[in-house]
């Protein structure tokens, strides 16, 4: 048969990866901007660039932009590697590259725009969403299709971690997006009230999960043994908490809903089944780490294994403190606080960026045939400033977020409030100016790791290489 079936396709798995380090540095901008807007009120310029209109850009670009762009690139990579033969699905695959940026660009001109659905992580309007329900059925049926004509009977765990990652945002992108188009730009949700709510935070939470949790488990079921040169763990383990993971996600949103409208045992149900969920995440970080076990020292000078480990750290702590932040009386001070975009970035910076980071770091060299990145001293850098950056962001939002909740419930003698919200703004400042920084730190770290790829890729080869043959087989 013709050469192209022999090998592996890695021009998307390259385009993909370079566009990860691009869309990270443009969303990580635009969160350093409005970090800034925060501090600096004056920077809110025109209804374009006001904190109102870039927060959702910022938002789609660091989750989908970046974070998808990634998850692109590992997942063709991994099925490939994975299932011994090359990507299967023809002129479906470029598209989902090219469908994939353009539907970036036009979120970039949209939100600005103010045109917005108003549904946090699902703002962009009904044209946007049916290019997206295009683009992730192509990739559905490019990554399933090369599942299906792989030479192995076994399908390893990452392609079962890409594989409901993409089944269940496909669920959830369609259940959340139904409306009634008024115009080109503007549709209604067809959920009203409470249900409209629900609905959302059901794909909120999922969103979460699935999105910005089990396709990263997918690329650290992959990148963690590679790097380490060691099995996983434990493979039963990975088994019982997939399916642990995915089940009890799904009953998880009303967490975002506490002391609202919606039923209270709803809200409690979400609440049971968010302490439940540590169980199944921390199955995820224990069979990562342990993974390392016989190999430790080579975290000593191995800073894309640096990366990968500590990712699983940030991914143990906020999947901890997820569940905390879930209990009614908890989320009572922690609600509506800085503390839940603590949170937030403590999964999004400490696990998302570094995990995605590292796996990157793995590729760029193989995707360029070299043997290494252009500097490895450079890698280093970047580990160090992007955690200092992370722990900056996590912990200023720590105690500012505390310290907003306990303000806002504190009360004299009488029975006022002790305070006046203004007070608590107040009070923010010092911390919204850490975190600024440290969000600095982040992108720097990203400008880095951009230098050291344009070097890596100078003078790089871009050819195929040949499929291996599954072990035991022969070519
Ligand atoms: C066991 C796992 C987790 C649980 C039970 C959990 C629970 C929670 C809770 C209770 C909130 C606060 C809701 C509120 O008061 O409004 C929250 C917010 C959030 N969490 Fe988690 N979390 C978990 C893991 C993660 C991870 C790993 C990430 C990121 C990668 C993440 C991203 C978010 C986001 C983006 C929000 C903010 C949503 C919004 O209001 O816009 N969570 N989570
Ligand atoms: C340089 C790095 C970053 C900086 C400086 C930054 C900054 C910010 C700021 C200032 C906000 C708004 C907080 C508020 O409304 O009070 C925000 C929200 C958010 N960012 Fe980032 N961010 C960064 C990276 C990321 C990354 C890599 C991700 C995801 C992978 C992410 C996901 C989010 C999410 C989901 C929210 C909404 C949180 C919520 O609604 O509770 N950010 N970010």
């Amino acid at each position: 048969m013709s050469g192209t079936q022999t090998t592996y396709n890695d021009k998307v798995v390259r385009q993909f990866a370079v566009m990860t380090v691009i869309w990270g540095i443009v969303g990580m901008l635009v969160g350093v901007i409005i970090a800034a807007q925060l501090v600096w009120p004056e920077l809110n310029i025109g209804p374009w660039l006001h904190f109102g209109r870039l927060r959702p850009l910022h938002t789609n670009a660091v989750i989908f932009a970046f974070g998808g762009c990634a998850l692109f690139a590992t997942s063709y990579w991994v099925v490939q590697r994975t299932s011994h033969v090359r990507l299967w699905g023809g002129p479906l695959i470029p598209f989902t590259f090219w469908g994939w940026q353009l539907i970036i660009v036009l979120a970039a001109i949209t939100l600005p725009l103010g045109i917005t659905s108003g549904k946090e992580y699902a703002e962009l309007e009904w044209p946007i969403d049916i290019l997206i329900t295009l683009v992730w059925v192509s990739y559905a049926v490019v990554f399933f299709g090369t599942v299906a004509v792989r030479k192995v009977a076994h399908i390893y765990v990452a392609n079962w971690f890409f594989g409901a990652f993409i089944i269940a945002v496909a669920l959830l992108h369609l259940g959340n997006s139904m409306a009634m188009p008024v115009s080109l730009t503007k549709s209604y949700s067809v959920y009203a009230g409470v249900q409209d709510a629900m609905i959302q935070w059901w794909y909120g939470h999922n969103a979460v999960g699935f999105f910005l949790t089990a396709g990263f488990l997918g690329m650290m079921y992959y990148f963690v043994p590679k790097q380490a040169g060691r099995p996983v763990y434990s493979y039963r383990l990975s088994v019982v908490h997939f399916w642990a993971l995915i089940f009890t996600y799904m009953w998880a949103g009303p967490h975002h809903l506490h002391y609202t409208a919606l039923p209270d045992w709803t809200q409690s149900v979400g609440m049971i089944f968010s302490l439940i969920l540590l169980a199944p995440s921390w199955g995820g970080m224990i069979n990562g780490i342990m993974t390392l076990s016989g190999a430790w020292h080579k975290l000593r000078d191995d800073p894309v294994l640096k990366f990968l480990i500590t990712s699983l750290s940030f991914y143990g702590m906020s999947t901890f403190e997820g569940p905390m932040m879930s209990i009614k009386t908890v989320n009572a001070l922690s609600h509506y606080t800085d503390w839940t975009v603590g949170h937030v970035h403590s999964g999004a910076l400490g696990w998302v960026a570094m995990v995605s980071i590292g796996s990157i770091y793995y590729l760029l060299p193989r995707l360029f045939g070299k043997t290494e990145m252009y500097s490895t001293k450079l890698v280093t850098t970047h580990f160090w400033i992007a955690t200092i950056g992370t722990v900056l962001y996590i912990a200023s939002m720590w105690i500012a977020g505390v310290m907003q909740g306990l303000m806002w419930r504190a009360i004299n003698p009488d029975g006022t409030l002790a305070y006046s919200f203004v007070e608590s703004v107040k009070g923010s400042y010092p911390f919204w100016a850490i975190r600024w920084l440290g969000g600095v730190l982040f992108l720097g770290g990203m400008l880095i790791m951009a230098y050291n790829m344009f070097k890596t890729m100078a003078g790089g080869k871009t050819e195929d290489v040949p499929v291996l043959a599954p072990a035991g087989h022969h070519a």
